[in-house]
């Protein structure tokens, strides 16, 4: 194989020097005379492998041989290297509760010694009174509801209630008088409006604690005094026979009437 390639290898190097030296002729011009033949070249390297051949024939069984002894076991090998750190283990079951422990030392009393013992002292009672305060306000809260359910109204700091009784104007006066009030003095519209309320829940007419009993024709609050105030009906007061006390109508309008006849019983308190 290696003196095929060589063979190959000379023929066409023998062809490019001739081909070469003809076109040199034509370029040149000038006589060449041919030297001997060169020696041969060395083999060429190795070609590849050729493709795997087919099996060879099956060969002859050989003869069986009889096995012998076991040996006797080896020593025990060396220890082998630490192996890897293994999996993490399930969680363990909780457990029982641990006794309770000592009481510890009783602490330091606190320091006070900014505070004199006056001043605690009045400290104190003065949280017991606010929460007492607090009590009272939903005391009177409550029981303002149930007063004012259809016996009573307020406007601004007065409380106007009745009896339901209807009354001459010394009875109804006296009846105020004697629960702590008077008969009504109303000074404003609010004062008016809460007066008819009641009025009206009964539809009747009511004595205010206005008369002209001292002067006549001058009315006067109880305590002498001139009115700041006055909601006369048209054509009122008309002292039509005797009249010296005053009517709230169902309108809420005065007229001066007479001190005998019966109305409603209305008390204000303040
Ligand atoms: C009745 C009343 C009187 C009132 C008059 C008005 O007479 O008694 O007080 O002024 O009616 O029309
Ligand atoms: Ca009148």
């Amino acid at each position: 194989m290696a003196s095929l390639t060589w063979v190959v290898s000379f023929i066409a190097v023998t062809a490019i020097i001739f081909f070469t030296g003809t076109e040199s002729d034509t370029s040149l011009a000038c006589s060449v005379i041919q030297g001997l033949p060169g020696l041969n070249g060395r083999d060429g390297r190795d070609g590849i492998n050729g493709l795997k051949g087919d099996p060879g024939a099956q060969g002859t069984p050989g003869s069986s041989r009889t096995p012998g002894m076991r040996g006797s076991i080896g020593p025990p090998g060396k220890e082998g290297p630490k192996g890897n750190v293994g999996l993490n283990g399930l969680p363990g079951q909780k457990g029982n509760s641990g006794a309770q422990g000592v009481e510890g030392p009783k602490g330091e009393k606190g320091d006070n010694s900014g505070q004199s013992a006056t001043l605690t002292n009045v400290l104190n009672r003065l949280s017991s009174l606010e929460r007492q305060m607090n009590q009272l306000k939903q005391s009177i809260s409550s029981k303002m509801k149930a007063l004012l359910f259809a016996r009573g109204a307020t406007a601004g700091e007065k409380t106007f209630v009745t009896s339901g009784k209807e009354l001459t104007y010394e009875e109804s006066k006296a009846m105020c008088l004697k629960a702590g009030g008077q008969l009504p003095l109303p000074r404003n519209s609010e004062e008016t409006k809460a007066i008819l309320d009641i009025a009206q829940y009964y539809n009747l007419h009511v004595y205010l604690g206005i008369t002209d009993i001292q002067t006549e024709g001058v009315f006067r609050y109880p305590d002498g005094k001139t009115l700041t105030y006055s909601n006369w009906n048209t054509n009122e007061p008309n002292q039509d026979g005797d009249e010296d006390c005053v009517e709230m109508l169902l309108s809420g309008k005065w007229n001066d009437r007479a001190c005998k006849d019966k109305r409603l019983n209305i008390c204000e308190f303040s």
